[in-house]
């Protein structure tokens, strides 16, 4: 037997820089953290993509701290070798710093996180230094946010101007500079992420952002294709669990209706005595159809 792989802390992450490349999922319950573990995944990330991806809704301003505990809580209870990132939902940390560190150690204390993400630029310098300044590392976002959808007029690519992506890297720098252990870049052309890559000295963890990152990150049921809506042009499925699903639930409805299932592996019984006392007289003939 091999040794248990290392648990995997937000030091070891940063130190992956330009080594080898940091695979990263998003997770929301015990038993998919269980298999990121088992897969050998370095960050689990407890997105708040949970809202469209396991609770049916169109974005993501519709959970909120609590929801995130509830599901990073899961996570964590799979004890995964990942890093547990737990994610701060939107108006979890843009009314006041205190409230920020508050719904981080929230993250951290209720929901088992071992770190938080939370997305912005520099104007989210003094709540990422306060997380800091907490002891509670933090994984930045940049680029195509999605709690910004409305202010962004909707889901699109970020920093394909020279001057936006002069911006980005720019909040790539200051977030470094602030302390953050990794960034995510998502939804930027690939030249703007490996400018960024090349400038910080901590890992880059792209989605939608192209092949020079530090490390990649997609969504559970995108990778696994667990759901029949639309597939961004950056996600790679690597497999169709949904239709493999489909498949074994129609045959057991075909089992359950030709009545083929339980079986007889599949069922317990009484000794014969045992029945006959229930009937309170001889043992009849229990084959199907039962004939009393
Ligand atoms: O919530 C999420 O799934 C994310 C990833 C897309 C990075 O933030």
């Amino acid at each position: 037997m091999g040794d248990a792989p290392k648990k995997v802390t937000a030091p070891a992450i940063a130190a992956r820089k330009g080594g080898e490349r940091i695979a990263m999922v998003t997770a929301y319950d015990a038993p998919s953290a269980s298999i990121a573990s088992a897969a050998g995944i370095d960050i689990i990330l407890v997105g708040d993509s949970v809202a469209n991806a396991m609770l049916g809704h169109d974005h993501t301003l519709a959970v909120d701290v609590d929801i995130m505990i509830h599901h990073t809580a899961a996570v964590a209870r799979a004890k995964p070798h990942c890093l547990v990132v737990g994610d701060l939902p939107w108006m979890s940390y843009h009314i006041s710093v205190s409230e920020a560190v508050r719904n981080a150690s929230r993250l951290i204390r209720e929901g088992g996180a071992e770190a938080v993400k939370l997305e912005g630029g520099a104007n989210r310098l003094p709540v990422v230094e306060a997380i800091i300044n907490a002891e509670i590392p933090v994984m930045a976002h940049i680029g195509l946010t999605p709690q910004s959808v409305h202010a962004m007029g909707g889901y699109k690519v970020q920093g394909r101007a020279v001057v936006d992506a002069k911006e980005l890297i720019s909040d790539a720098k200051a977030l470094a500079d602030a302390g953050v252990f990794s960034i995510v870049l998502e939804g930027v052309p690939d030249t703007v992420a490996q400018v960024i890559t090349k400038e910080v000295g901590i890992p880059t963890i792209g989605i939608g952002a192209g092949v020079h990152c530090d490390g990649q990150v997609l969504v559970w049921h995108d990778v696994l294709g667990l759901h029949d809506g639309h597939y961004a042009k950056f996600v790679r499925k690597y497999a169709d669990l949904r239709q493999q699903a489909v498949d074994a639930l129609s045959q057991y409805a075909a089992d359950v209706r030709n009545e083929t299932f339980p079986g007889e592996d599949e069922t317990y019984h009484m000794t014969d005595e045992a029945a006959a006392a229930l009937f309170e007289e001889e043992p009849r003939d229990l084959s199907w159809p039962l004939s009393w």
